[in-house]
């Protein structure tokens, strides 16, 4: 097992012997980490499991990772070249908005996968995620927009789950979608 895949072990293994969120663990079939790859360039957040992905154990195998995998294939990539996760890794019930504490419960251990993953870009999916990382902006105002900050660069999107039955913000999530190969070159080159 590579050296990242384990430290990533070690932050699940921390999360469920931390007890985080009890009353979210109660009433979710499991957690769900995170999947893909541990050594990408690439990385998505998304907000917090829906039902599918409750039942499967790995983020965005619904509807929404249908939409998502469609749009990796337009850029040339699949899963097996990006890492994805959520903030909150457990199923809200119902499908709520994750609440404020529990986004605040998981923060800490999502900074843990970023710090172990080290990607060159965070792509942010909806607002709660993007909230997360850059509290100050509006989603409807920067979607496709790179933001540096304390030497991170993320990338907002609107959520796939959002845009997959409303045609305009689909075709704006799609456009800015295709943004992310030029972007991500051009952090790799600033990195340099
Ligand atoms: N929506 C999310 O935000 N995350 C998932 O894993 C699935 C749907």
């Amino acid at each position: 097992m590579n050296d990242k895949q384990a430290k990533l072990d070690k932050i699940k293994a921390e999360i469920l012997a931390k007890n985080t969120c009890p009353d979210l663990a109660k009433q979710a079939t499991q957690l769900v980490f995170g999947d893909g790859n541990p050594d990408a360039d690439l990385v998505f957040v998304g907000e917090a499991p829906g039902k599918n992905e409750d039942l499967q154990g790995k983020p965005f195998v619904g509807a929404a990772g249908k939409f998502l995998d469609e749009m990796l294939g337009m850029i040339g990539l699949d899963r097996g070249d990006i890492y994805i996760t959520n903030i909150v890794k457990y199923r809200p019930p119902s499908n709520r908005d994750p609440l404020p504490e529990e986004k605040a419960a998981f923060l800490p251990f999502l900074e843990s996968q970023l710090e172990v993953i080290q990607p060159v870009l965070v792509v942010t999916l909806g607002r709660h995620s993007m909230n997360c990382f850059l509290p100050e902006l509006q989603i409807s105002k920067v979607h496709g927009q790179p933001k540096r900050k304390n030497g991170q660069v993320y990338l907002p999107l609107f959520h796939p789950a959002a845009a997959l039955y409303n045609g305009a913000m689909r075709q704006t999530l799609i456009d800015d979608f295709s943004l992310v190969p030029a972007i991500l070159e051009k952090v790799n080159e600033s990195n340099k």
